[in-house]
């Protein structure tokens, strides 16, 4: 294991921004985490899992840790069900992957979301009506003060909509090196309600899905409207849809008659940001290199070597006018480093 320095993370971060960390490890294996947090010093470590959810605005003056810690193994089994441990370091989509080769259900809908197992615990990944929540067990996370390992329950996490305690009290805290999550291995729980997954099942004359079936949708689904990481550096919904009053979206409908919402509880419904953003006439909007994806208002770009911090203020901009607008604001999904 080495420590290298002042090293470009332009290819470890998906909005592909050039940003450099003072040092830098590629961390392969449970002891060598142990080992470099113990021989660390004082100096200040920044957990790098698959770099999908971050806008770096500068440099990073820490050692950063890229987590690439690999594995899948059988906890336990029966005729019904598997649990697996998946290391933080293996991508999350080969790994969805993995489970349809083998016919496990349970994360299909989460197909092709960028970033990797261990990160995806701490905004609790969600999409097409499934969250990571839903098939979660536990994991397993090494305190970085002691280097302890501590399995965290499923309600030790305390998940939210792309929330989670890693995200609030334990805030850079812990460093989850595996997590564990019980699969279908027949009768699989489908969840089709999802707009978009049925119009996608008809159109391919589809009436008995398989997960196969439904994670074809969705990477169809995705594909048609969200931007290739690889092609266009973007970390996905760059906000979070906010939640508002009944009475605030009561308001709205006499200036918006179309604005859509869904309902979360007699007092309250969550509004699509991509739609106030759209309306905010955002949409599609270029700026030299970077700008808001023309299908997908809720997604910010970087059409190719775009400094973060324009991104981070065009983000910033957004909020401005949709509050101005509507009167609602949009907190950031990603994390503004
Ligand atoms: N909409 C627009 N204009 C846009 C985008 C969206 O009007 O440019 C409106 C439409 O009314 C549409 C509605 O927003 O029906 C919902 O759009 P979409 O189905 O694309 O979902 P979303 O709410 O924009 C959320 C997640 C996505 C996830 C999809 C599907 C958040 C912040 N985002 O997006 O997650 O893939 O639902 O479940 O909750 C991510 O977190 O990075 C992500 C991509």
């Amino acid at each position: 294991m080495s420590v290298s320095q002042h090293v470009s993370l332009k290819a470890h971060n998906s909005f592909g921004i050039d940003a450099q960390a003072t040092s830098y490890c590629n961390v392969t294996t449970v002891p060598q985490l142990e080992e470099v947090l113990k021989n660390k010093g004082n100096e200040p470590i920044f957990i790098l899992g698959g770099g999908s959810n971050m806008l770096l605005t500068k440099n990073i003056e820490a050692l950063v840790l890229h987590i690439n810690i690999k594995g899948i193994e059988i906890v336990e089994e029966d005729d019904d069900y598997v649990q697996l441990k998946i290391y933080a370091g293996e991508n999350w989509h080969n790994f969805v992957q993995y489970c349809l080769n083998h016919n496990y259900g349970g994360v299909e809908n989460l197909s092709l979301i960028p970033g990797n197992i261990g990160t995806a615990p701490i905004q609790n990944i969600g999409a097409y009506g499934v969250e990571l929540k839903d098939v979660f067990v536990s994991c397993e996370a090494m305190n970085v003060k002691d280097q302890t390992i501590k399995t965290f329950t499923k309600d030790e996490c305390e998940f939210g909509y792309r929330e989670s305690i890693f995200k609030q009290n334990l805030k850079g805290k812990y460093i989850i090196v595996s997590v564990n999550l019980k699969l279908t291995k027949n009768k699989h729980h489908l969840f089709m309600d999802y707009g978009a997954i049925k119009t996608q099942l008809q159109a391919s004359k589809i009436t008995n899905p398989t997960i196969q079936d439904i994670s074809k949708a969705v990477i169809d689904i995705r594909q048609s409207k969200l931007p290739d990481p690889k092609e266009i550096g973007n970390s996905g919904s760059f906000f979070k849809n906010p939640v508002i009053s009944t009475e605030h979206i009561n308001q709205l409908k006499d200036n918006f008659p179309d604005i859509p919402s869904y309902i979360i509880s007699d007092k309250e419904v969550k509004v699509p940001a991509g739609w106030l953003i759209e309306k905010a006439g955002f949409k599609g909007k270029r700026f030299n290199n970077y700008g808001v994806h023309n299908k997908q208002a809720l997604v910010l770009v970087n059409y190719g070597n775009a400094d973060g911090n324009d991104i981070y203020k065009l983000s910033q901009l957004i909020q401005k006018t949709v509050k101005r607008i509507f009167e609602i604001d949009i907190e950031t999904e990603v994390n503004i480093i």
